[in-house]
């Protein structure tokens, strides 16, 4: 099982729609799917899910079926994960679903990144424990579902949370805005990821627990997808422009660490997609609670929004295919 995730500390560049369309688009190709929402924002699962089904989720008390419920345990401090079984969206799609209370892991996740260096084996068996979490749960989720590519959404920001889930993750595709602070926050994203991959590779050859399944931590970066600003046109807008050009630089110098290469963000072969910003198309969807490429007549897809449609097919077809290719 290949697993991938969706990394930006910038947020609101289309992280979690991306999953969730992908998601679908890979099980359109005949892959079996895992969506994972590492989010406690947990807008991936409430993509997915309806509101009385939201409602069973999340119930007062406790959440059996979420990734907080399998985790619990190690929050508490009073053993291992719980096993989880993925819920079933549709055949060959499944999602671990998201908790708003997995912000209570942040410090356990935190304090287990040091926890993994100590001499102590306890100490150090419970911080790898916490550490290789979501590893574990995605792996297990994935394989009795017997997926071949999971996919994880995260939140916007680089803390002890995120860094678990990239550890979890082989290969990392991040999500862009063309805008000053999505520039920001990319030259932020090659160090952070480097540190991460650095402090793990030093961690897992330590004091590793017998029959603990550990991740690689590969998080290697496969390059980024551009949400195009919505436009009425096909012409770019010129403050648009003036950030996109600068993202192949950047994306080659700060998370490659190689030279930039010449030509437009629409060369740059680090470019995986240009997402079109679907603005009609995406209310519609959420309204009928599918991707907006699977839209039909019935949902509202009437007229010039047909064509969008097969248009938004044929971009994340494309997407899908060029990730299937990055990931060998
Ligand atoms: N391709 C797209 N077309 C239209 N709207 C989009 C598209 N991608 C994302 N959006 C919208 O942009 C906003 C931010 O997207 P979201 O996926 O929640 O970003 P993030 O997870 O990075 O915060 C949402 O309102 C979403 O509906
Ligand atoms: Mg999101």
């Amino acid at each position: 099982m290949k697993t991938i995730a969706f990394f930006n500390n910038k947020g609101g560049v289309g992280k979690t729609s991306l999953v969730y369309h992908l998601a679908w688009m890979f099980r359109e190709l005949e892959h079996n799917v895992l969506a994972m929402d590492l989010d406690p924002q947990s807008n991936l699962t409430s993509a997915f899910l309806d509101e009385p089904e939201l409602e069973l989720l999340w119930p007062q008390g406790e959440h059996p079926e979420t990734i907080l419920g399998t985790i619990d345990p190690l929050i508490q401090s009073m053993g291992d994960i719980k096993p989880l079984k993925a819920k079933q969206i549709a055949e060959r799609l499944y999602l671990v679903p998201g908790d708003l209370g997995l912000s209570l892991f942040e410090d356990r996740l935190s304090e287990a990144w040091s926890k993994c260096l100590d001499d102590n084996p306890a100490n150090a068996g419970d911080g790898f424990r916490v550490m290789t979490a979501f590893h574990r749960v995605v792996r297990a989720a994935g394989e009795a579902q017997h997926a071949d590519i999971a996919l994880i959404d995260v939140g916007p920001n680089v803390g002890a949370m995120n860094r678990a889930a990239l550890v979890a993750a082989d290969y990392v595709v991040i999500p862009l805005g063309a805008d000053l602070f999505s520039l920001q926050g990319l030259r932020n994203l090659g160090p952070t990821l480097r540190s991460w991959r650095g402090g793990w590779n030093k961690r897992k050859d330590g004091k590793v627990p017998s029959n603990l399944a550990m991740p690689g931590g590969g998080m290697k970066p496969i390059g980024y997808v551009l949400l195009n600003p919505s436009v009425r046109s096909n012409r770019p807008v010129k403050a648009y422009r003036k950030w996109a050009d600068k993202i192949p630089a950047v994306y080659a110098e700060e998370v490659l660490g190689c030279a930039p290469p010449p030509g437009s963000v629409e060369a740059d072969p680090s470019q995986l997609a240009m997402v079109k910003h679907f603005k009609s198309l995406m209310p519609m969807a959420q309204d009928a609670r599918k991707p907006m490429f699977l839209l039909k007549p019935a949902d509202g897809a009437i007229g010039g929004h047909a064509a969008a449609v097969q248009a938004c097919y044929e971009q994340f077809k494309g997407l899908a295919q060029r990730i299937l290719d990055e990931t060998v």
